[in-house]
């Protein structure tokens, strides 16, 4: 199956090139960066630049790899759309839509997309189902909620085979890319690197979390499950809602003389505290069968030895988080 994947070169985008691959799928990738170093050179993966604020550049891509499917990734995420609401809605939103039309257009059947838990806004109960009011605080969450709005109408209105998956914050074996959900992966870049952090959040604070195999393994599952058994466009996943005080703990207890803190940033927690602790994702797991596969110690015994290779390979390179 040929698979065109938009924002490639990011922490999803890369992971799921590196999985689809290893499934034997032909995948074409794109992005607004240029090729990153670790990902696989030309023979095997075409790198197309890409934005997808441009309308026509989208469509001749399109027209041009004539993808099975699209998995549509390329977004500002939440923290970072905080410091640029402009660029944000038009990537988001605009992205979005032009990927939408070139799949119309070009008769493109498939269009993959990763919502988030940054749709929900305050109010709502502790754990929360596919179907609750959205009301998001942030501009990511804004176009993320009329994203999964777009997908169903195009869905429905010109047969766009539009799934969706809302994402908990996810960690991986890399840097983190601007979410405000950022601080449990950083307990964990920095403990290893540096031995400290000062994390943004209170050590209460609990939000939804997923190892990225779990991420992955989602996404495709979603993907190549049968049309016929699902019963809506957008689904909740859910792995594990640990407090960030528990996530610390388990840093600690794997790598020794780590010391980390909270020192509360307002408006950061303010995101965080308007989001739901728990995804009920019960639709999910009767439609296509999800489980997932990893809790807070299964994920940190498998992450922490891959930061550790990852970070000594890249020794020690500083890279700016997105926020
Ligand atoms: N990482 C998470 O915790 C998380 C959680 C929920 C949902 N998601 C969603 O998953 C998707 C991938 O997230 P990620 O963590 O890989 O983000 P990321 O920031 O690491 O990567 C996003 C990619 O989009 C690209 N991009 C930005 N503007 C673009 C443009 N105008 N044209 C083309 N490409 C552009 C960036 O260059 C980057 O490579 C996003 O849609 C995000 O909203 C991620």
């Amino acid at each position: 199956m040929r698979t065109l994947v938009t924002g490639a070169g990011g922490q999803v985008g890369l992971d799921l090139i590196a999985a689809l691959m290893a499934q034997g799928h032909e995948v074409h990738a794109s992005d607004v960066r240029v090729r990153p170093d670790d990902a696989p050179d030309a023979r095997d993966l075409p790198w197309h630049m890409l934005d997808v604020c441009d309308p026509e550049a989208v469509r001749n891509l399109v027209a041009r790899v004539r993808p099975d499917r699209i998995f549509h990734l390329a977004a500002i995420l939440s923290a970072r759309g905080e410091s640029m609401p402009d660029v944000t809605y038009q990537v988001n939103q605009g992205g979005l839509y032009n990927v939408l039309e070139a799949a119309r257009l070009e008769g493109i059947t498939q269009v993959m997309f990763t919502s988030t838990i940054a749709v929900f806004g305050p109010g709502l109960p502790p754990s929360v189902a596919d179907d609750v009011p959205l009301q998001p605080t942030t501009m990511y969450g804004v176009t993320k909620a009329s994203g999964e709005m777009l997908g169903a109408y195009y869905s429905r209105r010109f047969g766009i085979d539009f799934r969706a998956v809302r994402y908990p914050g996810l960690i991986s074996a890399a840097v983190p890319g601007g979410g405000t959900s950022d601080y449990a992966l950083f307990m964990y870049v920095d403990g290893v690197r540096r031995g400290r952090y000062t994390a943004f959040c209170r050590p209460d604070t609990t939000i939804p979390l997923m190892y990225m195999p779990d991420g992955l393994r989602a996404l495709l599952e979603l993907s190549n499950a049968p049309r016929s058994a699902l019963t809506r466009c957008v689904y909740n996943v859910g792995a594990f809602s640990p407090t960030a005080a528990r996530i610390a703990d388990a840093v600690t207890a794997a790598i020794p003389d780590v010391k980390i803190d909270f020192d509360p940033d307002p408006i950061r927690q303010a995101i965080l505290d308007s989001w739901p602790d728990l995804l009920i994702d019960d639709a999910a797991r009767r439609d296509w069968n999800w489980r997932p596969e990893f809790d807070l110690e299964s994920m940190t015994n498998d992450l922490v030895p891959r930061l550790r290779a990852m970070l000594t390979d890249d020794n020690e390179t500083e890279q700016a988080p997105h926020v």
